[in-house]
């Protein structure tokens, strides 16, 4: 009784194993071709907590150099950033497997380099994996690292941290030359070994033709219902980031406005020292003789 009690006891605590729940990048890359593969961004405890009853996998994206800090573009993320925030969703999460972003200038200049800052990450986070942005050049470096220990999601097509070489965020691969590169660079990125491949910002067709070429789930972000599963940005599907969105970012809920309304009240009652009242006060308790 007491062995049987004992192994539940450890089975649910997780203790010194990873949680038997969570996602593994085995369970995401089995997946291809069946259930569509749920995935968002999350950068901070409490949306972790919210998506993981509901993700496969959670991505804590370099994204968050906009979202989350007001930077234009994505290339001042770095590794402290990204490490807080991953050890935030590691924290708050038990399901879904979560990948890490490396930022700009951590992984290109050599395998070597994505090793010491992969290894980093994973550590540091107890994330599962970590995503890097690149095709051909980089599936050395993706080979690299899978072969010691760290599984690497590509991420290919729209690169935002190719803004500055590729001349902005348009969708790729509207010529001949341009999809056949990138369906080059999807090609060498799941030779070398990643579990899934993000395919940002491409036409349907390319995606679709991606999708049956590699044997690696890819992951649509702007490339159609014909990958093997979808990810967004969460502030933006939620309607808290501020701007124009990308034509695929479908709005599921449009959370800035009730977050306004509510500062203005608040706003309004503190001016009026409506609030506190007296329900949000501490009364002086009665000390008992
Ligand atoms: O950084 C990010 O959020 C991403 C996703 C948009 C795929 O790379």
């Amino acid at each position: 009784m007491y062995n049987i009690v004992s192994f539940f006891v450890a089975l649910m605590s997780c203790s010194g194993y990873p949680c038997p729940m969570r996602k593994t990048v085995l369970n995401i890359a089995e997946a291809k071709g069946g259930t569509p593969i749920v995935c968002l961004t999350a950068y901070t405890a409490r949306v972790a907590q919210i998506l993981d009853q509901h993700c496969d996998l959670m991505l804590v994206g370099d994204s968050m150099a906009m979202v989350l800090y007001g930077m234009d573009d994505t290339l001042g993320a770095d590794l402290p950033m990204m490490i807080r925030h991953g050890q935030a969703v590691v924290r708050s999460s038990q399901n879904a497997l979560v990948v890490v972003d490396m930022p700009f200038g951590s992984y290109q200049a050599s395998p070597e380099q994505a090793f010491t800052n992969g290894a980093q990450i994973m550590k540091e986070t107890g994330c599962q994996a970590i995503k890097l942005e690149g095709g051909v050049e980089m599936a050395e470096t993706v080979a690299f690292l899978t072969q010691r220990g760290v599984p690497v999601m590509g991420h290919i097509g729209l690169r935002p941290q190719a803004v500055n070489t590729l001349g902005g965020y348009k969708s790729r691969g509207h010529d001949n030359a341009e999809a056949e590169a990138i369906m080059d660079d999807a090609r060498a990125i799941a030779q070398a070994g990643a579990f899934a491949i993000v395919v940002e910002g491409v036409s349907e067709p390319l995606a679709a033709a991606i999708t049956a070429a590699i044997a690696v789930p890819t992951i649509g972000i702007g490339a159609s219902a014909a990958c093997d599963g979808q990810i967004l940005v969460t502030e933006d599907m939620m309607g808290i980031t501020d701007g124009r969105k990308p034509k695929f970012v479908k709005p599921y809920a449009n959370v800035s406005p009730i977050m306004e309304d509510a500062v203005k009240t608040y706003a309004e009652e503190v001016r009026a020292r409506a609030f506190p009242s007296a329900d949000f006060v501490y009364q002086q308790r009665k000390k008992s003789a």
